[in-house]
């Protein structure tokens, strides 16, 4: 389907898409997105049957738009995936692996599929596939990071090997310079994670929003150290006293890295969370948040305040509609004046 029907399929009035950002993306932040005209999305992989229904009802109740289900494919995600379709969710992305074994679900139950990717071979695996959406991820990225070229590189070829199949960019689009640059790259729409970390409605702990307001691209560090509960997958994060003890003791591996074994915060329910967990740090968790996993991507040093999720994807929003316009109107290649 071409870009333009099937963003007026999901009555997207623009199509920025609030990238899934695990359990930061609290129902609040993908609601308010939604309800303003872009795509919010909820990450679906670590939550049990009861909460995702609970939070599919809370999100309804905020928005009758639709939102997204995220899925990451090295976890079990057949039931989940299960009841995110009965209860009629009408965007489905797969991230890390290829969702081309669940599109047949996906699309007998009328939901829009998107595959993010991070190389040109996996977009055309995608794209032969039949998935509706392809997101292409770049290095700059925040979280998890599925492939090595930078966003800047990745967009257009994988723009030129899956055309007329549209393309989203994600990585490292934090402010309207780089969402415009996005669709100078040929990209339909942007997917933007860090930027969201700021958002007054994110699920995050005050401590780790306060580093991501403080930090620069610099801050940021791309390893696989944070592999408790999801093995050899590479990240971006913030420096912090873990990424520090582990650079000085000479990138030890596992199980000889420092503070192995230390239970460094605690989720209310008083389960420990150990130093190299790989997961964020929400609101309710206690403890030394800080050395714990603070995802962020290079765009990070862009982020500078608190806001509310709608006035930020205003900000994308307006960049986005913008650049479209100057597209058509003088061509990707020679309107870079006009847009600035
Ligand atoms: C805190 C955080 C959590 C993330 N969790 C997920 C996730 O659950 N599923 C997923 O597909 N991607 C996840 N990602 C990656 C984002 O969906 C997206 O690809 C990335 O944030 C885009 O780059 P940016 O951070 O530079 O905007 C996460 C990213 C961040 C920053």
């Amino acid at each position: 389907m071409p870009a333009s029907q099937l963003f007026k399929h999901l009555g997207l009035r623009v199509p920025v898409f609030q990238a899934p950002i695990g359990a930061i993306a609290s129902v609040e932040l993908a609601a308010a997105i939604s309800e303003a005209g872009g795509l919010g999305h909820l990450a679906c992989t670590w939550r049990s049957p009861d909460q995702l229904r609970d939070m599919f009802r809370a999100a309804r109740a905020l928005t009758k738009r639709p939102f997204g289900a995220n899925f990451v494919l090295d976890f079990p995600i057949d039931e989940r995936l299960g009841i995110a379709l009965e209860d009629g969710v009408r965007v489905i992305s797969f991230f890390w692996g290829d969702g081309s074994t669940h599109l047949r679900r996906v699309k007998a139950a009328g939901a829009v599929a998107i595959q993010v990717v991070g190389s040109i071979d996996e977009a055309k695996r995608a794209a032969d596939a039949g998935f509706d959406l392809v997101v292409a991820q770049g290095r700059e990225a925040g979280g998890h990071v599925r492939g090595d070229l930078g966003t800047m590189t990745l967009v257009p070829q994988v723009v030129d090997a899956i055309a007329p199949l549209p393309v989203i960019a994600g990585g490292g689009i934090a402010d309207r310079r780089a969402a415009a640059a996005a669709l100078c790259l040929g990209a339909v729409g942007v997917w933007v994670g860090t930027r969201f970390l700021a958002a007054r409605e994110a699920n995050i702990h005050t401590e780790y929003q306060e580093r991501v307001l403080a930090a620069s691209a610099d801050d940021t560090l791309y390893s696989q150290l944070f592999d408790i509960g999801w093995p050899n997958a590479s990240l971006r994060s913030l420096k912090n006293s873990t990424t520090a003890r582990w650079e000085q003791a000479g990138r030890a591996l596992a199980p000889n890295r420092p503070g192995e074994g230390d239970i460094v915060a605690r989720r209310p329910d008083g389960t420990g969370i150990p130093r190299y967990f790989f997961g964020s740090p929400t609101r309710d968790v206690e403890g030394e948040v800080e050395a714990m996993a603070l995802y962020a991507g290079e765009g990070v040093g862009l982020v500078r305040s608190v806001q509310p999720a709608a006035t930020i994807f205003e900000e994308f929003a307006s960049a986005v509609a913008d650049a479209r316009k100057n597209n058509s109107s003088v061509g990707v290649t020679s309107h870079l004046g006009a847009l600035f």
